[in-house]
This record gives C-alpha cells, sequence and structure tokens, in this order.
C-alpha cells in the first residue's frame, strides 16, 4: 500500500513566505513539499563540496550556512534562501562549497523534481535567473575578481 505523505501546516507556511515561490499557490507549494525530502545537518557538515557533480537544489528551512571557496566566506545564507541552483542550470561541478554552521534543515529536490515544480513558471525562473546573476556578479556588481 502507498502511503500518502501529508505536509506539515508549519512548513507549508514557511514556504510561502519564500520570496523565490511568492508567485506559487498553496497546492503548488503542497506538491514542491512532497516531491522535495527535508535533511538535517549538523555544524560543520559540509553539504556541497566544489568541484563535485551536482545533483540537488537546496531550499533552507532552519538554520545556516556559509558558502565558501577555498578560504574565503562568499555568502551567508538563511531560512527562505537557496542555493546548488547553479549546477541544476548548467549540469557542470559545483562552483562553492556550502556548509552548516547551525543546526540546519533543507528542502532537497532533485533536477527532475526541481524542474517539473517550477520549470514552466516564469516568475520563479525569472526570480532564481536575478539571484544567480547577482551572486555571478559579485559585491561590486561586475563580473571582474
Ligand atoms: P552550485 O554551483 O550548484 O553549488 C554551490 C552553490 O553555492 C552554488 O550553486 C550557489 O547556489 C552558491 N553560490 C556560489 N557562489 C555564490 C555567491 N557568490 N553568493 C551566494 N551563493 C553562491
Amino acid at each position: 500500500m502507498c502511503a500518502v505523505r501529508t505536509v506539515p501546516p508549519s512548513t507549508l507556511e514557511l514556504l510561502s513566505r519564500v520570496p523565490l515561490f511568492s508567485s506559487l499557490d498553496a497546492e503548488h507549494l503542497r506538491t514542491i513539499l512532497r516531491t522535495g525530502k527535508e535533511r538535517d545537518f549538523s555544524p560543520g557538515g559540509e553539504i556541497v563540496r566544489a568541484g563535485d557533480r551536482g545533483i540537488g537544489f537546496y531550499l533552507l528551512l532552519s538554520g545556516g550556512v556559509e558558502v565558501r571557496r577555498e578560504s574565503a566566506v562568499l555568502a551567508r545564507l538563511g531560512p527562505g534562501e537557496f542555493f546548488g541552483e547553479m549546477a541544476l542550470f548548467d549540469d557542470q561541478a559545483r562552483s562553492a562549497d556550502v556548509v552548516a554552521v547551525r543546526p540546519t534543515r533543507c528542502l532537497v529536490l532533485s533536477p527532475w523534481e526541481f524542474w517539473s515544480a517550477v520549470g514552466k513558471d516564469p516568475v520563479v525562473l525569472r526570480a532564481l535567473l536575478r539571484e544567480t546573476v547577482r551572486r555571478l556578479r559579485g559585491p561590486h556588481g561586475s563580473l571582474s575578481e
């Protein structure tokens, strides 16, 4: 028999406040929550390693992470923010390490789950692209190092 996974209202509420998903209705958000998998990471736990082949999109439900390249901290991300979108776009290696700095819970979507859940929504795609470009531009707004 196939068990139906119910979605806790608190997680749904949290997802409804995620700016990336602001254009999606509750039914759509429920689908995302049902298809994704929640994973927990302890402080110091490496979630994504630079150079690895990437296979997931991560949405932070709680806690916090640092995005690091070599010894530099590129960004600190918290609940409602996401990472892992770059390898999802181009199917290439991860561009940075992402390490939990607090007890952290993520919703993880495989590429297939991600593209089928939001790939047809132009508003989500634009928001995703806008944030990715911001990250690629870097702190000075240009593409130079
Ligand atoms: P990806 O390359 O798949 O895996 C590492 C992730 O770190 C990357 O996707 C982005 O989500 C994130 N990342 C890389 N560079 C930055 C940056 N400058 N600011 C914020 N996040 C970043």
